[in-house]
């Protein structure tokens, strides 16, 4: 799928002209399929949020937002400070209460518990990376992947555990420090565990908060390449300030603004829309952060 084409069933589905099953998503009115992804058998996951809103003390963090999320888009999330980016990936992921709808390949998702969400194959991280420092890489790793075990799980799965675990160790590129304590890893490696940590749980929806914040130049572009391998057969979304990253890596954006959402389309589209360079503007004195 090239990436217009899927911002083009994105945009459809996110305008109400298209629905999941129009278009053959697996697990449009076929429950059975909604875990499936491509090579086991289903052609794609979506996440399909509508008007979703989340007030803390009357005020709206999230104010009605939808988003189409589908899988080999890699879809970033940006938006000035505050503009409630977080905030929508806790209430996808069940750690704010919040109201509308958030369905996973045709399965109501709002309303469930963090854990019940989790074993959907929704999976997130955090702005600061949320490792066992004390246990090696591969014991996180193990640990992930039996957060993951069920019965429905272990019936399903062709692999052993260390079969995914050393599968996960070679996408992430941590092979070499399997046996290191995740304490002593650098920042982006601590990133690349986490991530490590939602591919061994079989996490096909992946929300990423500020995956490469603080880390070096080489390290983005391992991430970059990194989040591009993974979204290839995943929905993968990645909440970023960071504008150079954004252009590198983006298939297509989303633009948060005041809870809203102000503007979405390729990084082209994107950086050409007024609205958006007049919220950046407004903000570039805080966060030297414009698109060029
Ligand atoms: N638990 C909370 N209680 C009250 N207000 C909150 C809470 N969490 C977030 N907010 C407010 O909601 C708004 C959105 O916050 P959020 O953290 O989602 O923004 P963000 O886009 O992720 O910002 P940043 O780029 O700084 O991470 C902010 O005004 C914030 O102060
Ligand atoms: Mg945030």
């Amino acid at each position: 799928m090239t990436p217009s084409t899927a911002f083009g069933i994105g945009a459809a589905l996110s305008a109400g002209t298209l629905t999941g099953a129009e278009i053959g998503l697996p697990g449009s009115g076929a429950r059975k399929n909604a875990r499936t992804r491509s090579g086991e058998g289903g052609a794609g996951t979506y996440l399909e949020v509508r008007d979703l809103t989340v007030t803390f003390d009357g005020f709206k963090a999230v104010d009605g937002v939808d988003l189409t999320l589908i899988q080999g888009d890699l879809r970033f999330l940006i938006g000035p400070n505050g503009a409630g980016k977080t905030t929508v990936v806790d209430a996808i992921t069940g750690l704010v209460p919040a109201t509308g709808t958030v369905d996973k390949s045709g399965q109501p998702v709002l309303g469930l518990k963090t854990h019940k969400i989790a074993k959907m194959g929704i999976g997130r991280t955090f702005q600061t990376a949320s490792v066992f420092e004390d246990l090696t890489v591969e014991q996180n790793l193990d640990i992930a992947a039996g957060a993951r075990r069920g019965p429905l799980t272990l019936l399903r799965r062709r692999h052993g555990r260390e079969d995914k675990v050393t599968e996960a160790l070679e996408t992430i590129g941590l092979e070499h420090l399997a046996g290191t304590k995740a304490g002593v890893l650098a920042h982006g490696q601590k990133q690349w565990l986490e991530i490590g940590m939602l591919l061994v749980q079989d996490s096909d929806v992946m929300l990423l908060d500020e995956p490469v914040a603080g880390m070096g130049a080489e390290e983005r572009q391992a991430t970059g390449e990194l989040l591009q391998r993974i979204a290839a057969d995943r929905t993968v979304v990645v909440v970023e300030h960071d504008m150079d990253f954004m252009r590198a890596f983006a298939t297509t954006v989303t633009v948060l603004a005041a809870g809203k959402v102000l503007a979405e389309g390729t990084v082209a589209e994107i950086q050409a829309d007024p609205k958006v360079q007049q919220v950046y503007l407004g903000t570039a004195a805080e966060t030297e952060e414009t698109p060029r």
